[in-house]
């Protein structure tokens, strides 16, 4: 499955998950380039979460092999060209939203007036600006998720991997933070992956992958 064949940021070949004595993943085959952007479905339990971290370099697989040849070969470098959205909230409890946007830009280096239009912006994209003073108690789900999903965005990743980013949000909501998403990590020339339950989601994305019995089918077949 190639979503890009030109200047793949990530590529994984026979690709083996198990936990334990459960094969989860096995033999899958996956290049995402520069610019792709690609939905991953299939249903709950199949293994989405699963490749993305492995994907991202989180989870290492159990066969098989994932490279990272489009960014750095030295891992600390890599982990900041890798943007993850987590399927289980993941905000800091003591920051705002605006400050947990843009400490992964202060991590990296960048200074605070830089880092904070950078975070202005994609809470803006996300249509999330509104609560960029409040803290993520004080914000619904869906709101969180909003937030999570601009700190991606603001990263400036070469590889997004985002898993079930839209889950809480209503159908115009997430229509709306996905195709910022997409939009925005395409246009660094980024390469993006999401995983979604939502067919009318994935049908914006350029390619469709479906995890079916462990493997990646074409098509939206689950
Ligand atoms: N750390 C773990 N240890 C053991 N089994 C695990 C672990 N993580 C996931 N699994 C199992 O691996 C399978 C795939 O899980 P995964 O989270 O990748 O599914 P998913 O497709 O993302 O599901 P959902 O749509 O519900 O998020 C599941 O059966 C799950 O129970
Ligand atoms: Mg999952």
């Amino acid at each position: 499955m190639n979503a890009s064949v030109t200047e793949p940021l990530v590529e994984a070949s026979g690709l083996g998950v198990r936990y334990g004595s459960t094969e989860i993943l096995h033999g899958v085959d996956l290049t995402v380039g520069r610019g792709a952007h690609l939905a991953v479905m299939g249903r709950s339990g199949s293994g989405k979460s699963t490749l993305l971290l492995v994907l991202a370099g989180l989870l290492t697989p159990s066969s098989g092999r994932v490279s990272w040849p489009g960014l750095s070969s030295d891992v600390r470098v890599r982990r900041g060209e890798i943007g993850m959205v987590f399927q289980a909230p993941s905000l800091m409890p003591e920051l705002t939203a605006l400050q947990n946007t843009t400490l992964p830009l202060r991590l990296r280096g960048l200074g605070v007036e830089e880092s904070r239009a950078a975070s202005l912006q994609a809470l803006e994209a996300i249509g999330a600006a509104d609560f960029a003073a409040a803290l993520p108690a004080q914000l619904s789900g869906g709101q969180q998720q909003r937030v999570a999903i601009a700190r991606a965005l603001a990263g400036g990743h070469r590889l997004v991997l985002a898993d079930e980013p839209t889950g809480a949000l209503d159908r115009a909501r997430a229509h709306q933070v996905a195709v910022a998403l997409r939009d925005g990590v395409t246009a660094m020339g980024g390469g993006l992956v999401l995983a979604t339950h939502d067919p009318a989601l994935a049908e914006m994305f350029d390619e469709r992958l479906t995890v079916l019995d462990g493997d990646l089918t074409p098509g939206l077949s689950a």
